[in-house]
């Protein structure tokens, strides 16, 4: 933090103003020092513009920390010493939105964007109109309610109707502020709405880190926004810096105009939008977009594109909306970022199934705001496809990969020395025959303990979608490997203190740690270690249908090809290849010693209850992401609810899905209870299933 130095904290004013500090009253004393570390924080993480120094902003701090302490019953939820809340148990509560959160409709093309201003020209009939432009932040959608002038709850865009309750998480952000800098009644209950993202700083910084600790690296910004917001520990939340631009205030709300509003708030507190421009026509909405993809690298996040938006709500009105979208507002996306290097050489990677990836190495120029110094070439077929030679030059393109693209050579700077490439025909690790079987492009390595498979073996066991054990990154997975400590999954949960003190950079702590996150692997459940093991063809949804529909380690061994066949969207040949894992003996010795060592391997207490849901009345409205319409309706009827076609106030619940219809609308009015899928899931006992 770096506040301006100088003025001392008796000098400045509250934004209130009008505050005494009274020795007579605590409570006063504890307010004007909530007021006055709001204000200053508006100062620091809105405004980008402080006037009291960094050692004077603690000092008032640790003053409130004192008193809240004395006083802990004078302790509030929006008090700034609250930012950092307790961990959630069981997940996050939905949130039914007051007003859908939508998306926005957008084009890639200059041709649409004048279509999208005709359209708006023949619905307003030629009365004025005038549209803000602004830049479209790759980041996470959340929606922020005020009530009374005080942070009250915040929640993720979800389907568009119910979102997840982040509030604790979001309270971390310290540019939202806890406490609205008005006494404007009309002001006090606000609805705003924006997107949090990471800066492209921390970004790097984290990643960096999280490549030191061995850990799974973010593929970019957005991602790691998303999957930061969505932690359920508020304490990690915070270290990870995230920040948000307001770029919607929902109405009812005192504004006349979009441009007014995002002003308005930003004078009560809020961060918004860096750019607003106020534009009469098409012409100069092109003109502006196009003026920010060359700048947009130079930002310190992300964006993908512009958003060009009507002016007056008023007009939003007459404009209306679609299921998806609003009429009002469009966005013009930009292409991926591309940039020119040379192929100094390709060189091959094994993956965990024994796939052999030619990989260019190049030399480090500048994208989308990192430093490119590899890409994947996919296979041979690609580089003959492409006629990629080692010595070419190259147009990379990022799209939200970690790793980018290489589009195409530039063969005009070709100089004629440069080489062709030719698949080897051994390993480039164990030194084994490669092979390519009929009808693929991939070659393989099909030697199972060549140490390159092995430690992809392990590392995709240990990683976040499977057992998560944390820190068990690629760099240790390569130590263990290499050491001879780890042949096999059973082998990590056999590791001792001593195994781990001795290796290079592990010391007492981090062993510790990571004997105590390989403990608490052995509890993620069927679905998790479904997938951990690494069936060919089981992603992390097969997996998740497997372990519902057979419910432990050892039906699944014993199920029958047509038993599988019989689950919607496990097909042949997902079916086939679970058949032949579990043939295989070292396969299924394997499986026993995982068992042994205290694997979970079922699902606990999944019971159908008959009467869980007599007599309730059940709607489906948009699209489930687990559910068919009659599974969902099958699963209410087998609990002992029915299921009806339109909503009435008789209806019980109205479960909402992707791109609800009106029976939404229709629900909202009649004060229906309406649920989200993650609700549904509860309410219907699947709970016990894992997820
Ligand atoms: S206005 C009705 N303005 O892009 C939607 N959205 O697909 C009104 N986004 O989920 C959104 N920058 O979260 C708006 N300047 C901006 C934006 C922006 C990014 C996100 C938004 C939405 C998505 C649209």
């Amino acid at each position: 933090m770096h506040r301006a130095e100088g003025n001392g904290v008796s000098e400045y004013c509250s934004v209130s103003g009008n505050f005494m500090l009274s020795d007579k009253s605590i409570l006063k004393k504890i307010e004007k020092l909530r007021d006055d570390l709001n204000y200053h924080n508006y100062r620091y993480y809105v405004l980008n513009d402080p006037v009291i120094s960094d050692t004077d902003y603690d000092r008032l701090m640790e003053g409130l920390k004192k008193l809240e302490e004395q006083y802990p019953e004078l302790i509030t939820p929006t008090s700034p010493t609250q930012r950092i809340g307790e961990e959630l148990i069981g997940g996050f509560p939905s949130v039914t939105h007051n007003t859908l959160m939508l998306s926005l409709e957008n084009t890639y093309s200059e041709e649409e964007l004048r279509e999208f201003d005709k359209r708006i020209g023949k619905t307003l009939l030629n009365e004025r109109y005038e549209y803000i432009v602004e830049l479209k932040i790759d980041g996470f959608a959340v929606s922020l309610e005020y009530r009374n002038g005080r942070f009250f709850r915040g929640s993720t865009r979800g389907n568009g109707a119910v979102g997840d309750e982040i509030t604790q998480n979001l309270k971390t952000i310290k540019s939202i502020p806890l406490k609205l800098i008005t006494n404007n009644s009309k002001l006090m209950d606000i609805e705003v709405r924006g997107e949090v993202f990471m800066p492209r700083s921390i970004f790097d910084k984290l990643n960096k880190r999280r490549e030191k600790e061995g850990k799974s690296l973010f593929a970019n910004p957005r991602n790691a926004a998303a999957g930061s917001i969505k932690n359920i520990n508020p304490h990690i939340v915070a270290g990870r810096e995230l920040d948000i631009f307001i770029h919607t205030v929902v109405p009812p709300c005192p504004f006349k105009t979009h441009f007014e509003a995002i002003i308005g708030v930003k004078e009560i507190g809020f961060k918004v939008m860096p750019v607003l421009e106020r534009v009469k026509n098409i012409d100069e909405v092109l003109k502006i977009c196009n003026s920010w993809q060359p700048k947009r690298a130079r930002l310190d996040y992300d964006i993908d594109g512009m958003v060009i938006k009507v002016n007056r709500f008023e007009q939003h009105k007459r404009l209306g909306e679609t299921i998806k979208s609003p009429r009002w507002a469009f966005a013009y996306k930009f292409p991926a970022e591309q940039a020119v290097s040379k192929i100094k050489d390709i060189l091959l990677s094994v993956g965990r199934t024994g796939t052999i990836t030619p990989v260019a190495i190049l030399e480090p120029v500048r994208l989308s705001g990192s430093t490119v110094s590899r890409s994947t070439l996919h296979n041979q077929d690609e580089i003959k496809r492409k006629d990629i030679r080692i010595g070419d030059f190259v147009i990379v393109e990022k799209g939200g990969e970690v790793i980018p693209k290489v589009v195409k050579v530039v063969t005009d700077k070709r100089m004629g020395n440069e080489k062709k490439f030719r698949m080897p025909k051994k390993c480039p690790v164990c030194g084994s025959e490669l092979v390519q079987y009929k009808g693929e492009v991939a070659i393989r390595c099909i030697n199972r303990s060549c140490p390159a498979q092995v430690k992809g073996t392990i590392e995709h066991f240990a990683s976040r979608d499977a057992m998560d054990i944390d820190g068990l990154g690629s760099v240790l997975v390569a130590q263990l490997v290499d050491n001879g400590l780890v042949k096999n999954f059973s082998d990590i949960y056999r590791l001792k203190m001593e195994d781990l003190v001795a290796l290079e950079r592990m010391g007492k702590k981090s062993s510790e740690n990571l004997l105590a996150a390989i403990e608490e692997s052995k509890k993620r459940g069927l679905s998790k270690f479904i997938y951990a093991i690494g069936i060919r063809y089981v992603g992390i949804k097969a997996a998740k249908l497997l372990a519902n529909s057979f419910l432990s380690m050892d039906n699944l061994i014993h199920a029958s090809f047509e038993e599988m066949e019989t689950i919607e969207e496990i097909g042949p040949v997902i079916a086939e290849s679970v058949l032949n894992f579990f043939r295989n003996r070292e396969n299924m010795k394997e499986i026993e010693r995982l068992r042994t060592s205290g694997i979970e391997m079922e699902i606990k207490g999944k019971v159908k209850n008959k009467v869980l849901l007599k007599g309730k009345k059940f709607v489906l409205t948009g699209a489930l992401e687990n559910y068919t319409r009659d599974e969902a309706k099958e699963l209410i009827e087998s609990l002992g609810g029915s299921v009806i076609s339109s909503v009435s106030k008789k209806t019980d619940y109205v479960v909402c899905g992707e791109n609800p219809g009106s029976k939404y609308g229709k629900a909202k009015k009649l004060g229906v209870k309406i649920i989200s899928e993650e609700e549904f899931k509860k309410i219907t006992g699947e709970k016990f299933i894992d997820k």
